[in-house]
C-alpha cells in the first residue's frame, strides 16, 4: 500500500465546479442499497474551459453516470480509489449518478451505516463521499432534496434535512418520503434516518412568533428518556435568542438517538444524530453529571445551527472556526442556567489534565493545523477545547457588548457562506477596534505557554513588582514560538484585611479585579498605591489556556484559598497546596521515607469543613483531590506507583482525621426527595458523595454502611453508581461481588447502564482490573462493533486505572495494542483515538517506554488505516 498523503491548508483552491441543488434517491437495503444523485453543475466564472471535474467517492459500485441525460462513454471519465474525475464537463450541466453501497458492512460508521436494524448516516468529516460521488468539502454548498424509499414494516419511519414534502406508497410493501431543505448547504450536513422509531414531540415559538415542531425519535423502550433533552433544547433555543440574537429558520427541529456512534452527537441541518449516551436520561439509569452532559450536548449541536451551518467552514482547517466558538457557546449556556463557578472548574480541571497532555506530546498541533492526513483524527481537545479558550479570551478581551456587535457582524456578512478563522477574527477587530494581530498567533502556535511569575512588594514606595515571563516549549515541526498576548486577570489580596487592593498600574486604576496584558517574552508590571503586603490572585477564572507558575509558599495557599474573592482561584488555590503536599509524598515514596501528612492541608480542609456558607457545588469541588492524570501532567517523569501511593495517602489521612465532620457533611446533604437534575439537588449529592469517598477510603465501618445502604436504597443513579464504585474499589468483596452480580442482573436489558457497569469494573485499584477488562471482553453485552462499549470497557480501563494500564510487566500495554490492531480494521476513528495512552511513552520511566514502544511497533507492522498510521507515525517519530 503507498503511504497516506498529507493535505496541506496552504494548497487550498477554490473549488471549479459549484454545486446549485442536488436530488437524491435512496433505495433502502441492508448489502444493495441504490443511491441516484442529480447534481445541478456550474463552472466557477474564473475557472478556465476544459478544466476537469473531480468528484469524491471511496467503496462505491458506480451503476451507470450521464450528463444533461447522456450516458458518458468510459474515455470520457475516469475512476480510481478515491473519487471520479470527468473530463471536459461543459458550463453548466446536469451530472447524474446512480451507485451501490452495502450498508451492513460498513462497521467504520462512516457513510450509511445500520445500528440496531436502523438505517443512519455520519457525513463529517468526509462521510458523505461513502454515499454517492460528491464535491465531498465544505466550501461547496447546496439545496437538497432527498427521497428515500424503504419497507413500510422495516423503516415505518423515513426522515432526512428540512420538511417533508411529498409522501406515498409504492409495490412490494415499500414507501417512500421526499425532504425538502431549502438551506444551501456543505455534503457533511447531510442525514438520512430509517428505522422504526417513535417519536416524541413539542413545540417552541421562536422570537419573531414562528411555531417550531420539535421531535426527539428513539425506540420504543426509550420513550420515557427523552424529557430532559427536551426541556434543554427548549432551554438552548431560548437562550441563543437572548444572548446571540439567533432564531431557529425551519419549521421542524428533529434529534434522533443511534446507539452505535463515534463521537457525542452530529448538527446535521434539522436532522441531529445523537449517540444514545449522549441524549437519554432517567433518574435511574443516568447520573447527576449525565444529565449535564446531555444538556450541555444537545445545546451544542442546536447551537451549530448558526455557528456551523448557516455559516460553516472553508476547508478543514477551520475546524475550530465552528467547534471551539460553539463550545464557548454551550459552556455560557451550562455555565447560565446551572453553578457557573462549577462548570468553570470542572472544564479547566479537565482541559488542564487533558488538553495540556495534547498539546505537550507527539499529536500536538495548532488549533488551525497546517497539514493533516487523516481529518478525523483533528476532532481534538486542542481544536474544541483549547478554541473554545482562544474564543473565551476574545470575549474578555472585547467586553460582553463588543462581543455581541462581532458575532452579529458575522452571522450577518457570512450567512450562507464558507469561511476562515481570519473572517470571524476581522469582524471581533472590527467591532472591538483592537488589533488582534499578535493574538492570531493563538491559532497558529501549538503548545502550552508556561509563565513563570515573581513578585515583590516594596514597602517603602508602597509598589508590588509583578514579573512574568513567558515561554512555549517547542513542539513537532516548531521548535521556535513568538511570544503570546496573554491576558491575565488578576487581583491583590492584602495579607492584613484579606481583601482584594484596588489595582493600579502606572497610575492606571484597573480597579480590584483588572486584566494585565503579557504580550512580551518578559515584562514587569509595577502596582502603585498598595498599602499593605499582597498576595497575587494569578489568571482568575484561567483567563488564557497557559501553565502559570509562582512561587507561592503553602501559607499564601491556604491564605488564597480561604481569602480570594474569586471563586475559581480559592478552588485552584487548595488545588495548588494539594500538589506541593502530594510532590512531597511522591519524593517520600520514591526515597522509601516514611510519608508524613503536611498538617497545612489538613487545616485547611478542616477551615472548608467547618466555615459552611460556602455554594455546596463549589465546595464540593474544593474537597476533591486533584486527579492521578493530573498530578501526572505536573510531574516532569510520570512515577504512576508513587502518585498513586501519595494521592492515596492524602486521601486516607484527610478521611481519618476529618472523619467526624465528613459524616456530619454525608448527613446533613442527605435527601429523600424525588429526583430532579436541579443545580441544588447536584449540588447536595455531589458533597455528601464526596463525603462518603473519604469514609470509604479507610473503610470506616460506618462508611461502608453507609455505601451498602445507599447501594439498597437504588434512589437514583448518581447515588447508586457512586456507592457501587466505591465498594467494587473498596477491600470489601464480600459486598462488591454480590452488590455488581444485582446490578448487572437488574440492568441486563439496559445497553447504557451496562456500559456504566463495565467502567465500574475496571476502574478498580487492585491487581485483578486487567483480568476483567479481558474477562469481560467475552461478557454478551460487550462488542467490539459499539463505540460506547470500547470507551466505556477499554477507553477507561486505559485512561482511568492508571496504576493498572501502566503495569511494569507492560501486560497493559498489550491489552490496549491488541484492541488497536482489531479495532483498526473494523473502526479506524476509533483505533485511532484509542491508542493515544500509548503515544505518550515519553513521560515514562525507561522500562515502561521500551515496553510502550515495543506495543506501538507491534501495531505498525499491521496494514494500517491513514487513521492509525497517522497517529502512530507520529508517535514514533
Ligand atoms: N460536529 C460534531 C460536533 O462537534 C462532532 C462530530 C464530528 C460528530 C465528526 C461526528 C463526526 O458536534
Ligand atoms: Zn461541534
Amino acid at each position: 500500500m503507498s503511504e497516506p498523503k498529507p493535505t496541506y491548508r496552504h494548497d487550498y483552491r477554490p473549488p471549479a465546479y459549484r454545486v446549485a441543488h442536488v436530488d437524491l434517491t435512496f433505495e433502502l437495503d441492508p448489502a444493495a442499497t441504490r443511491v441516484k444523485a442529480s447534481l445541478q453543475m456550474e463552472r466557477h466564472p474564473e475557472c478556465k474551459e476544459g478544466e476537469p471535474l473531480r468528484l469524491d467517492g471511496e467503496q462505491l459500485i458506480l451503476k451507470h453516470i450521464a450528463i444533461d441525460g447522456q450516458a458518458l462513454e468510459s474515455d470520457e471519465y475516469t475512476l480510481d480509489d478515491d473519487g471520479l474525475s470527468v473530463r471536459q464537463p461543459p458550463a453548466r450541466f446536469r451530472l447524474d449518478t446512480e451507485v451501490e453501497i452495502a450498508p451492513c458492512d460498513n462497521t467504520a460508521l462512516e457513510g450509511l451505516y445500520l445500528s440496531s436494524g436502523m438505517y443512519c448516516t455520519q457525513c463529517e468529516a468526509e462521510g458523505f463521499r461513502r454515499i454517492t460521488y460528491y464535491p465531498d468539502r465544505p466550501d461547496v454548498m447546496a439545496t437538497y432534496s432527498t427521497t428515500v424509499i424503504g419497507d413500510k414494516a422495516g423503516q415505518p419511519v423515513l426522515l432526512s434535512n428540512g420538511n417533508p414534502v411529498k409522501r406515498g406508497e409504492l409495490p412490494d410493501g415499500r414507501h417512500f418520503v421526499t425532504w425538502n431543505d431549502p438551506f444551501p448547504k456543505p455534503s457533511y450536513l447531510f442525514a438520512l434516518v430509517a428505522g422504526d422509531l417513535k417519536k416524541v414531540e413539542d413545540r417552541f415559538t421562536t422570537m419573531s412568533g414562528r411555531e417550531v415542531t420539535l421531535q426527539i425519535w428513539v425506540e420504543e423502550e426509550n420513550l420515557g428518556k427523552t424529557d430532559h433533552a427536551m426541556a434543554s433544547l427548549k432551554r438552548a433555543m431560548k437562550w441563543d435568542e437572548e444572548t446571540y440574537g439567533r432564531e431557529y429558520d425551519l419549521d421542524l427541529f428533529m434529534i434522533v438517538a443511534v446507539n452505535d456512534f463515534n463521537m457525542g452527537a452530529m448538527e446535521n441541518k434539522g436532522l441531529n444524530l445523537f449517540n444514545s449516551a449522549a441524549v437519554l436520561t432517567h433518574p435511574d439509569t443516568a447520573t447527576d453529571a449525565a444529565f449535564q452532559r446531555v444538556e450541555g450536548i444537545v445545546a451544542h449541536e442546536y447551537f451549530h445551527n448558526w455557528s456551523g451551518n448557516r455559516v460553516t467552514c472553508r476547508d478543514w482547517f477551520q475546524l475550530s472556526l465552528k467547534e471551539g466558538f460553539t463550545v464557548f457557546r454551550d459552556q455560557c449556556f451550562s455555565a447560565d442556567v446551572n453553578s457557573a463557578a462549577v462548570k468553570r472548574i470542572e472544564d479547566v480541571a479537565f482541559f488542564r489534565t487533558a488538553q495540556f497532555a495534547e498539546d505537550a506530546g507527539p499529536t500536538a498541533h495548532p488549533v488551525r493545523p497546517d497539514h493533516y492526513i487523516e481529518i478525523t483524527n483533528f476532532y481534538t481537545l486542542t481544536i474544541y477545547e483549547k478554541g473554545a479558550e482562544v474564543v473565551r479570551m476574545l470575549y474578555n478581551l472585547m467586553g460582553e457588548e463588543a462581543f455581541r456587535r462581532g458575532s452579529d457582524r458575522y452571522f450577518e456578512r457570512f450567512d450562507g457562506q464558507a469561511v476562515t478563522i481570519e473572517d470571524f477574527v476581522d469582524c471581533m477587530a472590527e467591532a472591538s477596534g483592537q488589533d488582534l494581530t499578535q493574538f492570531m498567533r493563538w491559532y497558529s502556535q501549538a503548545g502550552t505557554p508556561e509563565i513563570d511569575a515573581y513578585g515583590e512588594y516594596d514597602y517603602a514606595n508602597a509598589e508590588y513588582h509583578l514579573t512574568l515571563r513567558q515561554r512555549t516549549p517547542a513542539t513537532p515541526d516548531q521548535p521556535e514560538k513568538a511570544p503570546q498576548h496573554i491576558p491575565v486577570r488578576m487581583g491583590l489580596v492584602g495579607t492584613k484585611s484579606g481583601r482584594d487592593l484596588g489595582l493600579s498600574l502606572e497610575g492606571e486604576s484597573l480597579g480590584s479585579d483588572g486584566v494585565i496584558h503579557l504580550r512580551e517574552a518578559e515584562q514587569t508590571f509595577v502596582f502603585t498605591d498598595v498599602p499593605e503586603a499582597p498576595v497575587p490572585s494569578l489568571l482568575r477564572g484561567f483567563s488564557a489556556p497557559v501553565q502559570l507558575r509562582f512561587p507561592y509558599s503553602r501559607e499564601d495557599l491556604a491564605f488564597l484559598l480561604a481569602n480570594d474573592s474569586d471563586g475559581f482561584n480559592r478552588w485552584d488555590a487548595g488545588q495548588r497546596l494539594a500538589m506541593l503536599a502530594l510532590d512531597d509524598l511522591i519524593a517520600a515514596h520514591r526515597n522509601g521515607v516514611e510519608k508524613v501528612m503536611d498538617p497545612r492541608v489538613v487545616d485547611a480542609f478542616r477551615s472548608l469543613l467547618e466555615r459552611g456558607g460556602d455554594d455546596k457545588a463549589v465546595l464540593a469541588e474544593m474537597l476533591t483531590l486533584p486527579s492521578e492524570a493530573y498530578i501526572a501532567e505536573q510531574q516532569p517523569l510520570v512515577d504512576v506507583e508513587a502518585i498513586h501511593a501519595a494521592r492515596t495517602f492524602v486521601k486516607q489521612s484527610l478521611a481519618a482525621t476529618l472523619r467526624d465532620d465528613f459524616l456530619r457533611l454525608y448527613q446533613e446533604n442527605e435527601s429523600d426527595e424525588p429526583y430532579a437534575p436541579q443545580p441544588e439537588q447536584i449540588a447536595r449529592r455531589s458533597l455528601k458523595n464526596v463525603a462518603l469517598g473519604y469514609l470509604m477510603a479507610v473503610e470506616d465501618e460506618e462508611g461502608v454502611e453507609l455505601a451498602r445502604r445507599q447501594f439498597e436504597a437504588d434512589h437514583n443513579m448518581t447515588d447508586v453508581r457512586q456507592a457501587l464504585t466505591l465498594l467494587t474499589h473498596s477491600s470489601r468483596d464480600d459486598l462488591a461481588a454480590p452488590a455488581l452480580r444485582s446490578f448487572g442482573e437488574k440492568w441486563a436489558h439496559d445497553s447504557l447502564v451496562m456500559d456504566q457497569w463495565f467502567a465500574i469494573q475496571v476502574t478498580r485499584p487492585q491487581t485483578d482490573a486487567l483480568d476483567r477488562v479481558r474477562h469481560l471482553m467475552a461478557h454478551p453485552a460487550f462488542s467490539l462493533k459499539n463505540p460506547n462499549k470500547v470507551r466505556a470497557l477499554v477507553g477507561t480501563f486505559v485512561n482511568q486505572n492508571r496504576i493498572n494500564f501502566h503495569r511494569a510487566d507492560g501486560e497493559g500495554y498489550r491489552l490496549l495494542a491488541d484492541v488497536v490492531i482489531e479495532l483498526n480494521r473494523l473502526n479506524p476513528e476509533i483505533a485511532s483515538r484509542l491508542v493515544t495512552p500509548l503515544t505518550r511513552w515519553q513521560r515514562f520511566d525507561e522500562p515502561r517506554q521500551e515496553l510502550m514502544r515495543a506495543e506501538l511497533e507491534r501495531i505498525r507492522a499491521e496494514k494500517l488505516s491513514p487513521n492509525v498510521y497517522e497517529v502512530i507515525e507520529k508517535a514514533l517519530a
